[in-house]
């Protein structure tokens, strides 16, 4: 069964995502220190007449960067150019889509961290003068052109902000982290979803289902949308207590969110690794998972609900992790706390 409590983007998650994605900065619900920021600056650009400064976005997947660029650009009145790290493979990708920009416009690169080096290399005259050095003709006869750009804004999104080069983070005037929402927050992205689709939801439900939705509000969609299939299903016009509960059960998702991914790393550290401390490349093979799936998807979630704490030795699981898997905790006999 795929994995429906991960923050990463799934298939079917595309479908109503455009609908149910809030447009402007009022509709953005928590992050308040990041919104009020991000206006602040908005506000300021326009009124020198000035492009916004170029702003990096980072945090664990399906928090709302991606929706925050747009937002940026639909605020500042301009047009959003998008393109993945990944994509951007030569010289020439890069060009073409710098070359679109009208004044003002953002230009979008999410996965940033994943730009190849020599790229990252292209876009620093770019972003601090807007400029373009390239270099045209082949062996012998080849010579680097200037080319004027527009002013631009760049904004970034990366899940891996250490992956960036200090150079081009340098190069960000605005670096604002993304932070797991609060079980209000999520409980009123649910009645948001819960409008925009049509689809009432009880206040009990839906703060059950904000508590099950691992801090992020792609999860809380997603498993709104799932539930409101059960009870479409059971005919009820509204959901309930009840269906939620029999839709969650269903979907292996526990009371506190945490479902079996989770638990078998929790697990592994516990039963293989006498709970730690574990290197994080020991433990991602035991359970079969890659490194970076564990440090970008599964563990920031465990450690900011302390389930896992990071030690200078590996992880370690924490006594909460014991409670959450039923397992008789030891008190800590072995535990040697450093940090
Ligand atoms: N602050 C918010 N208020 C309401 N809905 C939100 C908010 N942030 C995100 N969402 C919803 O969550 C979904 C996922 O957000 P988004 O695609 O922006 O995440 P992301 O951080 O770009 O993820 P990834 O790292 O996978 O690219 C969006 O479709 C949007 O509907
Ligand atoms: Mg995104």
């Amino acid at each position: 069964m795929e994995r429906v409590v991960t923050g990463e983007e799934l298939e079917d998650d595309g479908v109503v995502d455009n609908t149910i994605r809030p447009e402007v900065l009022d509709e953005y619900i928590g992050q308040s220190e990041v919104k009020e920021n991000i206006r602040v600056f908005i506000e300021a650009s326009k009124i020198r007449g000035e492009v916004l400064d170029h702003v990096l976005l980072y945090g664990p997947p399906g928090l709302g960067k991606t929706t925050l660029a747009f937002i940026i650009a639909r605020e500042l009145g301009v047009n959003i150019k998008t393109a993945s790290g990944p994509s951007i493979e030569k010289s020439g990708d890069l060009a073409a889509i710098l070359s679109t920009l009208e004044p003002g416009d953002v230009l979008f690169i999410d996965e940033i961290h994943r730009m190849p080096r020599f790229i990252e290399e292209i876009l620093y005259p770019a972003m601090e003068d807007f400029t373009l050095d390239i270099i045209i003709g082949g062996e012998g006869s080849s010579r680097s052109i200037k080319i004027d750009l527009p002013p631009f804004t760049l904004v970034g999104a990366t899940t891996r902000v250490g992956d960036l080069s200090a150079p081009l983070r340098d190069r960000f005037g605005i670096i604002s982290k993304l932070k797991f929402y609060t079980e209000e927050e999520l409980t009123e992205i649910i009645k948001r979803t819960s409008r925009v689709l049509d689809m009432p939801i009880d206040e009990e439900a839906a703060v059950e289902l904000a508590k099950r939705s691992r801090g992020t509000p792609r999860i809380a969609n997603r498993l709104f949308k799932r539930v409101r299939d059960f009870a479409l299903v059971d005919k009820k016009e509204s959901i309930d207590l009840e269906v939620m509960e029999k839709a969650l059960d269903r979907l292996k998702v526990g009371k506190s969110g945490l479902d079996e991914t989770d638990h078998q790393l929790l697990r592994a550290v516990i039963e293989r690794f006498n709970g730690g401390p574990v290197g994080i490349d020991a433990l991602a093979s035991s359970i079969g998972e890659e490194t970076s799936t564990i440090e970008d998807v599964i563990e920031p979630y465990l450690l900011q609900e302390g389930y896992l704490k990071r030690t200078s030795r590996g992880r370690m699981v924490t006594e909460k992790a014991y409670k959450e898997l039923n397992i008789n905790y030891q008190g800590g006999l072995f535990s040697l706390d450093i940090e």
